[in-house]
């Protein structure tokens, strides 16, 4: 059984796609380059690095935020195999990069811009991943960036190696905080203020806008360590707070309806069409501009990495 593809980022690589317009969500994989390489180097055991090493990035999207996830933590385990063997890793570890998204992700785009001069070799995994999407105990270490909001549970661990390591990327909310009290929250309710004002105007039908509904879900940090511990598969090794200069969007309201096109466009397009989806970003642009103040009192959310280890 396949889930079907409910959300997929804008391709390509023009002006709208999530390759150009993902700034924000790189730079939290940038920021947590340091803890990710500590947390390698805590919590990943010597004797799983031997000479195949797999990394797997689940919701790697079209790049290049993938590039920089699976760089950090092919550094982390060139660092702690230099340091604990003396040995260089170059002469003993051959990596494998498992990039997985739903079919329809544009993997071409992903594989015409693999980094030159990269230092693994790539394999693409199409399909959801709440399926198994790869064979028992297939990689050592899996990433997911800004992926992990699509849903309140946690992917099967059976992929991974036990003691392998699952580190996860993204935006959630600090315990007390409503979404809608967050910049984003305020502008995901512009994006459904604008779709409601385009059926009065008559540019799409309201039974259209009734039946819209999105599978985002942005969870409490409390309750993300529930959703973990509930599952019983992993230990939560580290829950760290990723405090950066990029950790909101700039409040902007171009910048802000930019990137929030380039993260919901291709969704709505998929139920409105292409036409209703750019107008709707339009008006968007025009309430976020009408209410900056709003944006600007808004409670911040929290930029997280939570390491798992395997049980
Ligand atoms: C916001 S993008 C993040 C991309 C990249 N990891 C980053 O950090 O920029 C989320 C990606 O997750 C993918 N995704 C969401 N749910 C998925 C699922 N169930 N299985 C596979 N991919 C999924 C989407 O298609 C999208 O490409």
């Amino acid at each position: 059984m396949t889930t079907p593809p409910d959300w997929i980022m804008i391709g390509g690589e023009g002006p709208e796609s999530y390759n150009q317009q993902s700034s924000y969500q790189r730079a939290l994989l940038e920021a947590a380059k340091g803890k990710m390489t500590e947390a390698i180097s805590t919590n990943l055991s010597l004797d799983l690095i031997s000479n195949r090493f797999s990394i797997a990035d689940f919701g790697c999207a079209s790049g290049p935020n993938t590039f920089v996830a699976v760089q950090n933590i092919i550094d982390g385990v060139e660092e702690k195999y230099r340091r604990e063997t003396g040995q260089n890793p170059e002469d003993n570890i051959e990596f494998q990069v498992l990039f997985n998204d739903f079919s329809l992700n544009d993997f071409n785009t992903l594989f015409q811009t693999l980094p030159p001069g990269r230092r693994y070799y790539s394999a693409g995994v199409p399909g959801s991943f709440f399926d198994r999407v790869l064979p028992k105990q297939s990689f050592h270490i899996g990433v997911m960036s800004y992926a992990f909001h699509f849903t309140s549970k946690i992917p099967k661990a059976e992929e991974l190696v036990p003691g392998g390591l699952m580190l996860l990327l993204g935006s959630c909310l600090r315990d007390g905080v409503k979404m809608s009290e967050t910049p984003k929250g305020i502008v995901m309710d512009f994006i459904g203020e604008s779709l409601s004002d385009l059926a009065q105007q008559g540019v799409t039908e309201q039974a259209k806008v009734d039946t819209f509904k999105t599978s985002i879900y942005f969870a409490e940090q409390g309750e993300m360590r529930q959703i973990i511990e509930e599952n019983g598969k992993f230990t939560i090794e580290a829950f760290e707070d990723i405090i950066h200069a990029n950790g909101e969007f700039p409040l902007d309201p171009k910048i802000l309806a930019i990137s929030f096109k380039a993260f919901y466009g291709a969704f709505i397009s998929a139920h409105f069409g292409v036409e209703v989806m750019r107008k709707a970003f339009e008006l968007v642009e025009f309430k976020a501009r009408e209410e900056i103040s709003r944006l600007h009192n808004a409670k911040p959310g929290m930029q997280y990495l939570i390491v798992l280890r395997k049980n």
